[in-house]
């Protein structure tokens, strides 16, 4: 059916903005169907840099039609900021943008939830990035609390329903955080009308738009948010996200089956980063660690965070690739490692006298791991301009060929550089990529 995903293979931020960027020339559609706002993905266009957290990265091309499929959790308020951020900068999604109406909505109580249950950390503190998903997926599945997008369109006792479930939501508050945050039904019904009025023409049933689409032989590029590791059952919990961040999300978060989907293009960084708590087996907390963040410029998109970093965990991304169904590596970053006497990758655990070539579902055990890593010698060169595999430094490809040894997948396209036309393409995925520059262009 020639429909594809991109996804990340690691807790997020590998750079999946650009991937998809460059691969919506061969697309009609490209749906998001995880996540929420926590998402962030960066896109450079020429000089203009985007940083989208709902919207589909695909937007920006004029001929994709976005779409918000009904596994994203939607912070209305933050959605129409980003719409209008757009607009400033000369880009109307206009009738490009489909929103599911089966799309849950967060809410300020959602965020508030988030803030107040991390600052009491009854259980464990996740760091999560403060946007209310937890929240907004635990009300989803316990039902009565939950609002859609449908609701915003069909339903005449909302507003009712809001306020009585605002009435709920500070007494839990009350009972289990001493206060009630600064919540204000007022306000709500207010983001909820400005909501209705701005976004209901985008509104409708993306499953069937989707299933329509297929027949009609258009071409559908799937858009995971956050990544494997951060799956809610896949990934290292409890310091996971809400929802299901690899291809098998799509049938729940698209309503089309995932088995349409035959390239499976995995995002992954040639080092690792992590935001918020939770174990990260190749953590450097050393200047190496600090390194790398100065050379990638490693800080959170969605909230600024300066982003734990270490090396390459190939026994981390393997794992991701089983999950998902991994057809292709996208190895971004790569010119960040330039200037490294030695890079390393992670080709097993170490736990007690144990080796371990998998990641264990026990966070106790997780936190246990000493990683094994296997050096390869640098290069000192700038990769920033290379556009072809062979022309990379020798180093630089054997560490890439050994990535793809050890993950047991092609690295077919390699970033060398933030900008759209600082990419290496590889094997057939050079058909599905149109020209570089002249989408550069848009
Ligand atoms: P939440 O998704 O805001 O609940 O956060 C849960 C965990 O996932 C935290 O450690 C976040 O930092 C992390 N997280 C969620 N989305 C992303 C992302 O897109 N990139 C990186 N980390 C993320």
């Amino acid at each position: 059916m020639g429909h594809a995903c991109v996804f990340g293979l690691g807790w997020g931020d590998e750079g999946k903005g650009k991937v998809v960027d460059l691969l919506c020339p061969a697309f009609d559609y490209v749906v998001r169907f995880n996540g929420g706002a926590n998402a962030g993905h960066t896109v450079c266009v020429g000089d203009r840099r985007f940083a989208l957290h709902l919207l589909p990265a695909g937007i920006l091309h004029p001929s994709v039609t976005g779409v918000i499929g009904a596994g994203v959790v939607v912070d209305s308020a933050k959605l129409i900021e980003e719409l209008d951020g757009l607009i400033e900068r000369g880009i109307d999604p206009g009738g490009r943008l489909k929103i599911s109406d089966r799309a849950h909505l967060v809410l300020p109580y959602h965020k508030i939830e988030d803030q107040l249950s991390e600052k009491a950390a009854l259980g464990k503190k996740i760091g999560t990035t403060a946007r209310g998903i937890g929240p907004c997926y635990a009300d989803k599945m316990r039902r009565t609390w939950a609002i859609r997008f449908a609701d915003l369109l069909h339903d005449s006792t909302l507003i009712d329903r809001v306020v009585r479930i605002v009435e709920q939501k500070r007494k839990m508050f009350i009972a289990l955080y001493g206060e009630d945050g600064g919540l204000d039904e007022v306000a709500i019904a207010e983001d909820l009308r400005r909501a209705k009025n701005r976004l209901a023409s985008s509104i409708c049933d993306t499953t069937l738009l989707l299933h329509i689409a297929n027949q009609d032989g258009r071409k559908i590029l799937f858009e995971g948010a956050n990544g494997v590791l951060l799956d809610v059952d896949h990934g290292t919990y409890p310091f996971v996200t809400s929802s299901s961040t690899g291809p098998h999300g799509i049938g729940v978060g698209s309503g089309v089956p995932s088995h349409w989907v035959g390239r499976r293009i995995g995002a992954a960084k040639a080092y690792a980063t992590r935001v918020g708590s939770g174990p990260f087996m190749t953590e450097l907390s050393d200047t190496t660690g600090d390194r790398i963040r100065d050379a990638g410029h490693e800080f959170g998109t969605t909230t600024g965070r300066p982003r734990r970093c270490g090396w390459f965990d190939a026994v981390a991304c393997r794992y991701a690739a089983q999950v998902a169904g991994l057809t292709d590596i996208a190895l971004l970053h790569l010119d960040t490692l330039s200037g490294f006497d030695e890079v390393g990758l992670c080709t097993a655990y170490r736990v007690g006298d144990q080796t371990l070539r998998t990641i264990p579902a026990g966070i106790t055990t997780c936190e246990q791991i000493k990683p094994l890593v296997e050096f390869l010698p640098g290069w000192s060169e700038d990769v920033q301009e290379v556009r072809v595999f062979a022309d990379l430094p020798k180093n630089a490809r054997d560490y890439v060929e050994r990535i793809e040894t050890l993950v047991g997948s092609p690295v077919s396209l390699i970033g060398v550089g933030p900008k759209r036309s600082q990419t290496i393409i590889r094997g057939d995925l050079k058909s599905m990529v149109g020209d570089i520059e002249i989408a550069a262009q848009i």
